[in-house]
């Protein structure tokens, strides 16, 4: 397979309605994305994929979906007031601004001048005003990360769930990062998604269960259709791991633009329930954290058997929604020949990533009889709810089976007058192109059989 660039896969984006630049008509800004039709699509096939891995199909995981504007407490006392910044540098000469560390011999990719400012630390938290009155003595912080707002409701869900340690907490939002230069399309933005589970394990197990969710993680990866080859783990060094972590684990993937992080899985210790609680002094915390004497609530767990409260260690894997889009994209992307003058390019996306499951397509445009058939068709098959099913009534069989094959159409389902005698229809297989005629039955059942 040839790799593909980002230039091919941006373009087939904008082409098939998956992504557009954000506010565009208006100049467009950095680091901001929409997702169109089909990418809305998948986003959310993408997501409802890991939120049946994590609470569906197991039982020690509950859900959250909290607020993003975040009390700037909570971000004081988790370190992200003082540590959550990137190295900024001013070129003296064009004016324009860069990571220190992302600099190639350190010289301004702008203008290649040198003259640059010293580096300093530049706060990546977007703020925003409470209330109606902008003087800054009310703000709050839009969140940089879904799993602050998890430990906040640490005790709200292990009171109202009855769970026991090890349980898990997963949510899946929008997160807020004022990159100083987002780059390579959806890989490096400034609004974007995360999916992030806090799993709270006993001190002393955390190793285990960290190891745990490395395995896990990856195999769901590879379940959504990456290929292992374009896989790899890097264990982050200590001096490089982030302010409340003892180990963290990247899971990388093989981007168009290079390797870089899909997923991070870290042993964030007893460090954020160790920030957030109140009576800090009670508990034996192993993290080094900041005193707290405006936390309401203790976040520790009972011991029945020998009445003591301990603060759990939690394991966390967090991955991006909008990088993990990405990272199925480049993998699903084919360009295949046909015969000697023709080639198509087509996703092959595991269906049930599928924007859409199957497009109904009655042979002649405006034909009552056919276009009834195909609508019937369509209903029939939306109500056993595997996803989106589209009637298409634009009349060309070819052009539709290439824009099919381009977002990546799992089944192509034609009406023609040989339905209205027989009943049959003809099933178009994305992948092999193969076609064959089922019956109403026959087609249901092949329908069923094919997404679960
Ligand atoms: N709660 C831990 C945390 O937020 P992180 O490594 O900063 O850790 C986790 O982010 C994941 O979120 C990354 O692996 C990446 O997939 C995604 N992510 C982080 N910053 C991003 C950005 N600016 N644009 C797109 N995705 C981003």
């Amino acid at each position: 397979m040839v790799a593909r660039t980002m230039d091919e896969l941006v373009s087939l984006c904008k082409r098939r309605g998956f992504i557009y630049q954000s506010n565009d008509i208006y100049g467009g800004i950095k680091g901001l994305y929409d997702y169109g039709p089909m990418g809305v699509e998948l986003k959310n096939n993408l997501k409802q994929s890991w939120w049946k891995s994590m609470i569906y199909e197991r039982d020690d995981i509950e859900g959250l979906d909290a607020s993003i504007l975040t009390a700037p407490d909570v971000l004081k006392h988790s370190g992200h007031e003082d540590t959550f910044t990137d190295p900024l540098v001013d070129c003296k000469s064009c004016k324009s601004r860069w990571r220190a560390d992302q600099l190639e011999n350190k010289s301004c990719p702008s203008c290649k001048s040198n003259d640059l400012t010293e580096s300093r630390p530049f706060n990546l938290m977007f703020k925003t005003a409470i209330g109606p009155v902008d003087d800054g003595s009310s703000f709050a912080y839009l969140r940089p990360e879904t799993a602050q707002q998890i430990f906040t409701n640490f005790k709200n869900i292990l009171t109202s769930t009855n769970k026991t340690i090890p349980f898990g907490i997963a949510q899946i939002g929008k997160s807020f990062r004022n990159e100083i230069t987002p780059r390579n399309f959806i890989f490096r933005v400034r609004e974007f998604e995360q999916m992030e589970l806090e799993f709270f394990v006993e001190p002393g197990e955390d190793a285990t269960w960290h190891k745990y969710w490395i395995d896990s993680r990856y195999n769901w990866w590879i379940n959504q259709g990456i290929d292992k080859k374009n896989l790899e783990f890097l264990d982050v060094e200590k001096s490089e791991l982030p302010h409340y972590s003892k180990a963290t684990i990247d899971i990388i993937y093989t981007f168009p633009h290079g390797k870089e992080e899909l997923e991070g899985i870290a042993n964030r210790t007893d460090f954020d329930l160790g920030s957030h609680t109140k009576n800090q002094e009670e508990f034996d915390i192993k993290a080094k954290v900041m005193k707290n004497d405006k936390s309401t609530t203790k976040l520790a767990v009972h011991n029945l058997e020998n009445n003591t409260w301990t603060i759990p260690f939690v394991i966390e894997p967090s991955a991006g929604v909008d990088r993990g889009f990405l990272a199925i994209l480049n993998e699903a992307y084919k360009e295949e020949k046909i015969d000697d003058k023709n080639s198509r390019i087509l996703l092959a996306l595991k269906p049930h990533l599928s924007p859409i499951k199957a497009a109904v397509i009655p042979l002649k445009k405006n034909n009552e009889e056919l276009v009834n058939h195909a609508k019937t068709i369509k209903s029939n098959l939306q109500l056993l709810g595997m996803g989106r099913v589209m009637f298409e009534n634009s009349g060309n069989i070819g052009k539709n089976y290439r824009r099919h094959d381009e977002i990546g159409t799992p089944l192509c389902i034609t009406v023609d007058f040989e339905t209205l005698e027989d009943q049959t229809v003809t099933v178009r297989d994305r992948d092999t192109m193969k076609q064959q005629r089922l019956g109403p039955e026959a087609l249901i059942k092949y329908y069923q059989k094919y997404f679960e």
